[in-house]
């Protein structure tokens, strides 16, 4: 486990979009909803491997561009009838800032 990272500020992703963060264990995307929560997760759709980071947030989804599979931001896990999970990562919003602790 390490520690949390000061990723950016939270101005800095597009409410409803994602900033893709580079890794040695390949990209992130940083999600924002609507309300301003942060989620994380491995950029690689669990269907086959669409980059998550251009998908449209709505509620505490993300829809893949791929193939419309929905994703749920909190968890990783496919929304039913699909099935699959993606790596999810921490991350909060502290003073207008971005943390990320990567799993
Ligand atoms: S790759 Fe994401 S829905 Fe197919």
């Amino acid at each position: 486990m390490t520690d949390w990272k000061n990723l950016c500020a939270l101005e800095d992703i597009p409410r409803l979009g994602s900033r893709v963060v580079k890794t040695a264990g390949g990209d992130l995307a940083v999600f924002r909803t609507s309300d301003d929560r942060v989620f994380a997760l491995n950029d690689k759709c669990p269907h086959k491997g669409g980059p998550l980071s251009q998908g449209i947030v709505s509620g505490d989804r993300v829809t893949c561009p791929m193939h419309g599979w929905l994703i749920e931001l909190d968890s990783g896990n496919a929304v039913a009838p699909d099935q699959g999970c993606v790596k999810r990562h921490e991350a909060r919003v502290e003073a207008g800032q971005v943390l990320l602790r990567i799993a």
